[in-house]
């Protein structure tokens, strides 16, 4: 990827937010869609793909490892090599900013008989990549990672896969929905059964999608409550017509933005809510957000809806750990939506948000203090006492919000901007282009209408 030159914005408060508006494709359907096209035999179509620099990422990367991927009036089409058939790149992988691009594709080249290098921009070389490297490394890939000074395996690395790799039984250590498809997508050309132990559920995306492109995979629950996934190699995987819902993650966004502001009502059309993703709207519902599911339907095994938000008076809660894995992605904008609640908002169990694409609690926590906002900072939550609705300070000038390359800090401090006195300085925008290259020009469509 290019490095853009940072791009500093000034959200102000801008009146109601009202109409109907669709947000883009789901990045995690996206890659996987993309992934597994690339794998299939013959010409997949996937309709409403995310054209963010993440997956554009995974898009480049499959192409330098053979895989013909095209677009052309708005669909795109990628000739699969069918599993096995992946090529040696030329050059390194540049993955960007993109944590789910690398993990996965590293299960991708764990094996298959080729060598791949992933580099990636400042952000996402600072993320822990031993997660993926120990259970792809017992499969029998050959992995070189930088060392940082506190031991932490990362970006630049080398994946020397292994063909026939050899098949593994493994408890997920950390509830992580990319290490599970990494060990998924390895175990594509392992010939035997890759069984992946999860005691807590992470979004299932990979297994929906691998079961539509025909691969022989079951999921069951053992007398633990664990789930237990169970994958076939050497699998065949058969081309897809695929049509990617609209991301829960990016809808987000729009749906706290219309809550806090008041007089908004808004409909936020095609976004997928499968209950592995869902957990934001069950915790807005639960502090009072008025949110509705109209036409809830299936598109390609994928549960969706369209969002009915109307602006409401937020209380604070006591936010159970336990729903963490079902909105991982969405605390930075939970935690804006806190901050104009009424009364006192805990979170916990929300260490996994320190490796992001940034601390996120730690730039978050300052970002909030900078507008004004009560909050506290622990090891795994943060605690924020909430202006009841009250317009917040805002930061602007000399104290703007810093972006840290991360996409979800940008926009959740976009947000809090519309409900500030002199709006929220933020040091760079660009970091949005990686899943939502849409934010800004929705957020103004739906506060002139
Ligand atoms: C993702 C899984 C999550 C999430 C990321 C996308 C995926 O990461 O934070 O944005 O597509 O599998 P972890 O699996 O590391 O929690």
């Amino acid at each position: 990827m290019t490095s853009k030159s940072p791009q500093p914005v000034t959200f102000k408060p801008s009146g109601p937010l009202t109409g109907k508006i669709s947000v883009p494709g789901d990045k995690s359907i996206s890659h996987r869609a993309l992934i597994l096209s690339a794998l299939a035999i013959g010409k997949s179509r996937i309709s409403g793909l995310l054209e963010g620099e993440d997956v554009l990422a995974t898009a480049d990367a499959l192409r330098a490892m053979g895989a013909k991927v095209e677009k052309k009036d708005d669909v795109w089409t990628v000739y699969g090599v069918g599993v096995g058939g992946l090529m040696q790149p030329d050059k390194a992988l540049d993955m960007g900013n993109s944590g789910t691009s690398t993990r996965l594709l590293m299960g991708l080249v764990a094996s298959h008989g080729i060598t791949a290098t992933f580099i990636g921009d400042a952000s996402l070389s600072k993320r822990p990549m031993g997660r993926v490297i120990d259970p792809l490394s017992e499969m029998g890939a050959d992995i070189h990672a930088r060392e940082t000074a506190d031991h932490k395996a990362c970006l630049p690395l080398t994946v020397r896969g292994l063909c026939p790799a050899v098949p593994l039984e493994y408890r997920l250590p950390v509830a992580s929905a990319q290490v599970k498809s990494a060990m998924l997508l390895a175990g594509l050309n392992t010939p035997g059964i890759t069984r992946i132990i999860e005691p807590v559920l992470t979004r299932d995306h990979s297994e929906t999608m691998l079961k539509g492109f025909g691969a022989q995979i079951s999921v069951e629950t053992d007398a633990e409550g664990c789930r237990v996934i169970s994958l076939t190699g050497e699998a065949e995987l058969q081309p897809q017509k695929i049509k990617v819902p609209g991301d829960p993650s990016s809808a987000a966004f729009l749906v706290v933005a219309a809550l806090i502001t008041p007089g908004s009502d808004i409909v936020v059309e095609n976004v997928g809510i499968n209950p592995t993703r869902a957990g934001l709207f069950e915790v807005l519902q639960t502090m009072g957000g008025d949110i509705s599911f109209r036409k809830k339907r299936t598109v390609g095994g994928e549960p969706v809806a369209d969002i009915h938000v109307k602006h409401s008076a937020l209380s604070g809660i006591v936010v159970p750990g336990d729903i963490a894995p079902s909105m991982i992605d969405e605390f930075p904008i939970l935690f804006i939506a806190a901050a104009l609640a009424d009364g006192k908002t805990t979170t916990s169990g929300l260490s996994e948000l320190r490796v992001k694409e940034s601390d996120r609690l730690s730039q978050m926590a300052k970002g909030l203090r900078l507008l004004g906002v009560d909050v506290t900072e622990r090891e795994d939550g943060l605690t924020i006492i909430g202006s009841s609705g009250k317009l917040l300070v805002g930061s602007t000038g000399k104290k703007m919000i810093e972006t840290a390359l991360d996409h979800r800090i940008a926009m959740s401090f976009a947000v809090a901007g519309l409900m500030t006195k002199s709006g929220v300085a933020i040091d760079d925008i660009t970091p949005a282009q990686t899943s939502f290259p849409e934010f800004e020009n929705l957020i103004a469509a739906l506060a002139s209408r």
